[in-house]
């Protein structure tokens, strides 16, 4: 058997294989609600064999959102839309995860596709955006007002409510983005935070946010269920966010009841970032193996054979493969068949594969 295509069991849950759809923006929601389009993009992948179904980045305040069209999760009349996709996500095998996010100062920008670029005035329906400390991402982007000690309390208890309802919406897996250059890792970054206070400075005051906020979703997260954080191991950048100060960190999360490190890089500055295949998983392996935490590696990961040594050589337990699985919702169903294994396809298609590949359960899709 593949190490891909064996199983991961992380606290109560257990993935059918070390794939997971890495989280993307799919900037197509209106007022954070999921849609027919995310039903269709993230029960694809599912359908398609990956063990884990990771949502986009799902704002757990309105000003969190990247561009106005994010994902949301930060009333509960979000929850149902939601968990009509995890339920089909379930019912083909899979594990629905969610990412919960905050993009601090990145926020309130136009969608990537628009002919607008940069922030979205408020009279257009952008925000006055918020971080660590009153300094832009560059100068396209809005100044944000930088939090207070009680704007930072807001912050932290959306992120705990914003995991009580991805319960109540049937997620198994959480994942908290602390990565990219977004609210979290502008905190951790020494490049975005300039704070004079607790929350600025040193090592043990710039990583209190994440781990407050961790704190606060494992409280009310259920015991038996996987928490996952997102890291940007480093900004590629002198006197920035680096990779032992990653290390550090995981096995702070590790202590906090974090069960993965998903370790990208890059996204709080312009930086020049050698990237290449598995330009990452150098940042993956180091987690791992000097923080004693499993981890994930993502990042130019495409091809069956590539992914398989990442696992084999133990520098991750988990590859998240993110554009591959635009261009191939079922890579996972070919990656068997490259590695010579078997894998479950639905009842559907099995007229397309070989004998050898195994059906999976029927689905009464009349039940709701
Ligand atoms: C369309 C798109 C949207 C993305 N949105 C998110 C996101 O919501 N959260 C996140 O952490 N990363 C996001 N990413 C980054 C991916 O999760 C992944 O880390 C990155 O694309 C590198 O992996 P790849 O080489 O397999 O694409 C996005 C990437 C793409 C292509």
């Amino acid at each position: 058997m593949s190490k891909l295509f064996s199983p991961l069991t992380l606290r109560s849950v257990t993935l059918a294989n070390r794939i997971a759809v890495a989280p993307m923006c799919q900037y197509s929601a209106q007022d954070g609600f999921a849609n027919d389009w995310h039903l269709v993009h993230l029960g694809g992948r599912a359908v398609g064999g990956a063990g884990l179904v990771i949502f986009e980045a799902s704002a757990v305040l309105p000003q969190g959102r990247i561009s106005p069209q994010d994902l949301g999760i930060w009333k509960d009349e979000h929850i149902a839309p939601l968990r009509r996709i995890t339920h089909f996500i379930e019912q083909q095998g899979a594990v629905a995860g969610i990412q919960l996010a905050h993009a601090g100062r990145k926020a309130s920008v136009w969608r990537p596709w628009e002919e607008k670029q940069g922030r979205v005035e408020p009279e257009q329906g952008g925000w006055q955006t918020e971080g660590p400390s009153a300094i832009p991402f560059d100068a396209s982007y809005t100044i944000p007002t930088a939090l207070t000690a009680d704007g930072i309390k807001i912050v932290v208890k959306a992120f705990a409510d914003a995991a009580v309802r991805a319960h109540k919406a049937g997620f198994k897996v959480v994942e908290i983005h602390a990565a990219h250059g977004y609210l979290l890792h502008q905190f951790l970054s020494p490049i975005s935070n300039h704070r004079t206070d607790q929350y600025g400075g040193s090592f043990e005051n710039r990583t209190r946010l994440v781990l407050e906020v961790v704190a606060a979703v494992r409280q009310v997260w259920p015991e038996e269920l996987p928490l996952l954080v997102r890291v940007s191991a480093t900004d590629w950048i002198e006197g920035g966010w680096n990779a032992d100060e990653t290390v550090a960190l995981s096995r702070l999360l590790s202590k906090a009841g974090v069960d993965l490190v998903d370790v990208s890089s890059g996204g709080n500055i312009a930086a020049d970032i050698p990237v290449g295949p598995g330009y990452q998983t150098q940042f993956a392996a180091r987690v791992r193996n000097e923080a004693d935490i499993p981890s994930g590696a993502v990042g130019m990961i495409t091809d069956a054979i590539q992914a398989e040594h990442v696992l084999r050589t133990e520098q991750a337990d988990l590859v998240l493969l993110a554009r591959e699985l635009l261009r191939d919702p079922y890579w996972p169903l070919h990656a068997a068949e490259a590695l010579k294994d078997v894998t479950s396809w639905p009842p559907q298609y099995m007229r397309a594969t070989s004998r050898t590949s195994r059906q999976r359960p029927t689905v009464d899709y009349s039940e709701k």
